[in-house]
């Protein structure tokens, strides 16, 4: 099948986080038995990641929306990425969403809606490309709008609408409308009016033949007002319908203990001298005090989501009764300088380094002998697969992909509140498993062999493909 993968990120080029990891290793794992292609916006770091890029294709203004032109990047591996070349929009310092000083650019509704309209002209074949997707499968908010320009332009090439996060909206003044050229049915409530704004997100829900979600809880907690985002109403109705599932995402070969070219050591399971060695390099790159007790990491977007201040609140417990931890984040500045001022509160027992920084991301996972990941939700989580699969334990809040990926006390450990006493009870536990050599090894020995990869997903997503590619044959579309 023809499938055409839209996303704002792929890790190849640039991640922010878990949704680059996903755009990068689901289309490859697919690529066996399909022909997925990526498009993605041409931001400065993708227009200079020395890729060749050939033009191939163009698509026309609409409103506000500038023309652009379509480029195509076939990376080493063979994967195909269409690149959107616009750079009023995109050739920008920054991340895909906002400046360097994290505020989101002011025209992101102009700079996304131009992404779906250009898969949709791409789906429609009217962008001058060779190629034509028989299937569209847009991500999060930022690719949102390509099921809604689809439907209102009357292509019936199916499309699926995956959520990674459903906290991420993409909410813009109602006022924005003719800007981005919208019918008028768009604004109701029937379209993507939510609260007297224009959502994204929900547009990809409304318009998508199918949506999907990155983990069976998750797809299940956001029916609830808990984690439902005020979306849980038309979310139960998808369910009545048949059309909303959870497909867990995976974990690519790369996450190879042995073999990866970033560890100061390779190691198997049971050399734990191996791990250990590991753990040293962490412990220099933080100016850590080296010790026999454990050492704790935090890899981490820092967001309220990840309940970074819940870690904030019990590192002094931690680090009283002989822990060690090795932070490393970005996001929110008042969380970036609460870990830096950590940090300065224990020197050579807590280290953090704001930034970030892939190879020292699978150090630290490798190194360390737990991964902190208090999330107050979590869509599905990849932080703690990684971890898993270097011998860290992750200790989470059994919620999400988390709860679906840890079992708890063996290969990992996890808590129900979201509060610092259940969170520093998990910890505890976990200290105490650490004393325990040959329960640690064990737990440490079947976390490395879950089965976490994506070979388990391509095959419903793939099911899924042929059943919309189905009721479009027999009309149903
Ligand atoms: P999310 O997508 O919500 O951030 P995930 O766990 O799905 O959460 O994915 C996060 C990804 O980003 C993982 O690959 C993780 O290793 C990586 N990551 C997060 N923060 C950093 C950082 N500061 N440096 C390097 N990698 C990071
Ligand atoms: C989101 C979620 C995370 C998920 C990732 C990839 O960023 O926060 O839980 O793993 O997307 O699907």
């Amino acid at each position: 099948k023809k499938v055409l993968f839209v996303s704002p990120e792929l890790a190849d080029l640039i991640k922010v986080g878990g949704l680059g990891d996903v755009s990068a290793s689901l289309p490859r794992a697919m690529n066996a038995d399909h022909d997925v292609r990526v498009l993605i916006p041409g931001y400065r770091q993708v227009m200079e990641s020395g890729h060749a890029i050939r033009d191939v294709g163009s698509v026309p203004g609409h409103a506000a929306l500038p023309p652009a032109r379509i480029g195509c990047m076939t990376l080493p591996d063979g994967l195909v990425v269409y690149v959107l070349m616009c750079p009023e929009l995109y050739d920008r310092d920054g991340t895909p969403y906002g400046d360097s000083q994290g505020r989101d650019w002011q025209d992101n509704h102009i700079r996304f809606a131009r992404l779906g309209l250009a898969a949709a002209e791409i789906a429609a074949g009217t962008a001058c490309l060779s190629w034509c997707p028989e299937v569209v499968h847009a991500n999060d908010w930022p690719a949102a709008l390509t099921p809604a320009y689809m439907s209102w332009r009357g292509q019936t090439t199916p499309t699926v609408f995956t959520i990674h996060n459903l906290a991420y909206q993409g909410l813009c003044s109602l006022e924005c409308s003719p800007e981005l050229g919208l019918p008028s049915s768009a604004c109701g409530h029937q379209g993507m009016e939510f609260y007297g704004r224009l959502s994204f997100l929900k547009a990809g829900l409304v318009y998508s033949d199918h949506v999907t979600t990155v983990s069976e809880n998750y797809a299940r907690e956001i029916t609830t007002t808990e984690f439902g985002c005020g979306l849980e109403g038309m979310l139960q109705f998808k369910v009545q319908l048949n059309q909303l599932s959870g497909i867990p995402n995976g974990i690519d070969d790369s996450w190879d203990s042995l073999n990866d070219p970033h560890l100061v050591q390779g190691f198997e399971a049971h050399d734990w001298e191996g791990k250990r060695a590991n753990t040293r390099h962490v412990e220099q790159m933080f100016g850590l005090e080296q010790s026999d007790g454990p050492l704790f990491a935090v890899v981490s977007r820092l967001v309220q989501q990840k309940g970074i201040d819940m870690t904030l609140e019990i590192a002094d417990a931690i680090v009283a009764e002989g822990g060690r931890i090795a932070i490393i984040g970005r996001g929110e500045e008042h969380l970036e300088e609460a870990v830096r001022e950590l940090a300065r509160r224990h020197p050579g027992k807590v280290g953090a380094n704001v930034g970030f920084n892939e190879a020292d991301a699978r150090c630290m996972f490798a190194g360390s002998d737990f991964l902190l990941m208090p999330s107050r939700f979590e869509p599905c989580g990849l932080s703690q697969m990684y971890a898993q699969r270097f011998g860290s334990l992750p200790i989470a809040r059994a919620t999400g992909g988390l709860a679906d990926t840890i079992e708890d006390g063996v290969s990992g450990f996890l808590f129900q509140e979201p509060t610092s006493e259940s969170y520093l009870a998990a910890v505890r536990r976990a200290m105490a498993v650490f004393r325990n050599r040959e329960l640690l090894n064990a737990m440490r020995a079947h976390a490395m062999a879950s089965p976490l990869y994506w070979k388990q997903s391509v095959e419903p997503y793939a099911a899924l493909y042929r059943k919309l590619l189905a009721a479009q044959r027999s009309g149903g579309k």
